[in-house]
């Protein structure tokens, strides 16, 4: 059997254009402040590409850049700074930070209202309540929206999350709960993962590990989400390797131009969101 490919590109291309469509309507643009600490070549990349993406759609985006050696204060008076100016309507802190920067304090000083990455336990809180006031983090909420693109019922299917950060695992989990899926957390420590795995109708792979999901961790007919985005010499590889999805699954989302491109799709939707709530008659 072959599996379908979940088309994230595409799929986030078409958000992208509708989202561009309602910005064009605006009397001014959504402004997104990024913050990105030291030169972490793929968060130079991520951060590059988010930018890019926003003016696209006529979202306005300006970096502020420090060195690593950049100290919480520094980090911090921005933040404040930010916070504070009306015209900017979301703040993005990227991840990872240098190791001697708190990143719990850094992401605690986000305004709630302005933090589009959905990271402040204030957001994280609303999330587990199902608030609708809240962001929902990209990674986790396009993963969602690529689950509702196959337009199939998720109720009681049994959902199997590898990896349990606060990025992607929790919130993801947090979200499959919410469509009513039986929900199973694993992790480094997590015994007997393969026989996990190969129960889930629905696998969500985010362990940083390249093609560490091969044929004996999924179930014939599964959805698999791969989260993985693994640099190696010669290319970008996922968690899962692709061929043994296809040969197995029913649905694989690809990497690259699965689960990446929704990431940003749905900051950009965050950052227009947080426009709205912010200019609220
Ligand atoms: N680093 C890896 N993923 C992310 C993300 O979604 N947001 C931010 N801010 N940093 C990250």
């Amino acid at each position: 059997m072959t599996a379908k490919i979940i088309n994230g590109k595409e799929i986030a291309k078409n958000i992208r254009q509708s989202l561009k469509e309602k910005i064009s309507l605006l009397k001014t643009p959504p402004a997104l402040a990024v913050i990105l600490a030291g030169s972490d070549p793929a968060s130079e990349i991520y951060v590059k590409n988010k930018e890019k993406a926003c003016h696209e759609v006529g979202i306005t985006a300006r970096t502020h850049k420090f060195p690593a050696t950049v100290s919480e204060k520094e980090l911090l008076d921005l933040i404040n700074d930010l916070n504070r100016t009306p015209d900017i309507n979301g703040i993005l802190v990227q991840l990872p930070l240098p190791a001697h920067i708190n990143s719990e304090k850094i992401l605690q000083a986000v305004s709630p209202a302005k933090d589009v990455d959905g990271f402040h336990p204030l957001n994280t809180g609303l999330l587990q309540q199902k608030s609708p006031d809240t962001f929902i983090p990209c990674t986790p909420k396009g993963i969602i929206r690529l689950l509702h693109s196959l337009s199939l019922d998720l109720t009681g299917l049994n959902a199997v999350v590898i990896g349990r950060s606060q990025i992607v695992g929790l919130p993801v989990s947090n979200l499959l709960l919410q469509e009513n899926c039986t929900v199973t957390v694993t992790h480094s420590k997590t015994q007997n993962l393969s026989a996990l795995c190969r129960s889930a109708d629905i696998l969500i792979a985010a362990l940083g590990k390249p093609e560490f999901i091969t044929k004996e961790y999924i179930k014939p007919s599964a959805i698999i989400i791969d989260v993985g985005i693994n640099r190696t010499p010669n290319s970008l590889k996922g968690d899962v390797r692709l061929k043994d999805a296809l040969d197995t699954a029913a649905y694989v989302t690809p990497v690259p131009g699965g689960v990446g491109p929704m990431t940003i799709a749905m900051l950009l939707e965050n950052t227009f969101e947080a426009f709205l709530k912010q200019n609220r008659p």
